[in-house]
């Protein structure tokens, strides 16, 4: 097969891009996402694909979605952060796009282009992380994308961490998401802001003086300049990160845990505490081999690469 188009629907935004055999992204387009109306997203991705299709021949769409997807394929069944409830994705999709459409979860679909052509290509067993509007789970076992009897394995952003925590999108309290998301380090910053912290000063003046305008990359900035604050926040992301991982790995026992999404970008800032507190709680340290945990080296697009794949090879 020739190109295909890979799509990555977050909270925040909708990214496509062309595609090409070796997971080389040809041409790229990009919305705001119109989180809440399922019907504009469809409309979104349709003009994304239109505008990719224009200058390239496109045989097939994979999209990543950021929700539950169901084992066919082809339905989201729910998504804690969009609007989608029982949505026929791909048949609505392959109506408005006449190509096929592989319908993937986001998470799925980034460790799945991390796999084949990047951070996970020397290793069989992978859980990808992603840090963003939510934190969503990707798991690569024996070289095979893992998605479980009814195609919604690895939502490790709805495990418990706090009994009769947060109350998350998804229904339930306490959940992972809610403590170590892009959502949560700027609920973080923006409450301890609001507290009259005199560490938040430089970030709330890097905000124009509006708490609310604070943003994960406004952070993640104040942080690689120094802004101690914005260190803090991120390490103590990072502490929620690590301590996770290690309960992840209790279970899964992978061989690198990869870690995506928009505060990625943070690099060093979030890994290096991520990596320390999963130290201090793996089970069974020191008498183990220790797994590693690496940054996605595709950054924010591997959802799209692995997508496009996907699309290629259903
Ligand atoms: C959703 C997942 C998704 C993740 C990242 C979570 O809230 O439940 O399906 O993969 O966010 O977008
Ligand atoms: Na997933
Ligand atoms: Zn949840």
């Amino acid at each position: 097969m020739g190109l295909t188009v890979g799509v990555d629907v977050g909270g925040t935004k909708i990214a496509a891009g062309v595609v090409d055999d070796s997971g080389v992204i040809l041409a790229r387009a990009r919305r705001e996402s119109p989180a809440s109306d399922t019907e504009a997203i469809e409309e979104c991705i349709a003009e994304l694909v239109a505008e990719l299709r224009a200058e390239h021949e496109i045989e097939a769409v994979g999209v990543g979605a950021a929700g539950f997807v169901d084992g066919a394929r082809s339905t989201v069944l729910f998504a804690p952060n969009l609007a989608w409830r029982d949505e026929p994705l791909k048949a609505d999709l392959e109506r408005r796009i006449g190509l096929p459409v592989v319908i993937e979860n986001d998470a799925n679909a980034a460790a799945w282009g991390e796999f084949a052509y990047g951070a996970g290509a020397d290793v069989d067993d992978l859980l990808l992380v992603t840090v963003g509007t939510g934190v969503g789970g990707g798991l690569v076992l024996d070289g095979r994308l893992h998605r479980g009897a009814f195609g919604v394995a690895a939502e490790i952003g709805h495990f418990r961490v706090v009994p009769g925590g947060r109350v998350c999108g998804c229904g339930n309290r306490g959940c992972w998401e809610q403590y170590a998301s892009g959502s949560a380090l700027v609920r973080d910053a923006k409450e301890q802001a609001r507290e009259g912290s005199l560490m938040a000063q430089d970030l709330v003046d890097r905000a124009g003086g509006d708490i609310d305008a604070i943003t994960g990359p406004l952070i993640t900035n104040a942080a690689k300049d120094g802004d101690v604050f914005s260190i803090e926040r991120l390490a103590t992301l990072g502490q929620w990160l690590g301590e996770g991982i290690a309960s992840l790995a209790a279970i899964l026992d992978p061989a690198a845990v990869v870690i995506g999404g928009g505060v990625s970008e943070a690099g060093e800032l979030l890994l290096d505490p991520i990596r320390a507190h999963f130290g201090s709680n793996l089970t069974g340290r020191k008498y183990r081999p220790s797994l590693e945990i690496r940054p996605a080296t595709l950054g924010n697009r591997a959802g799209m690469i692995g997508a496009a794949d996907l699309a290629r090879n259903p």
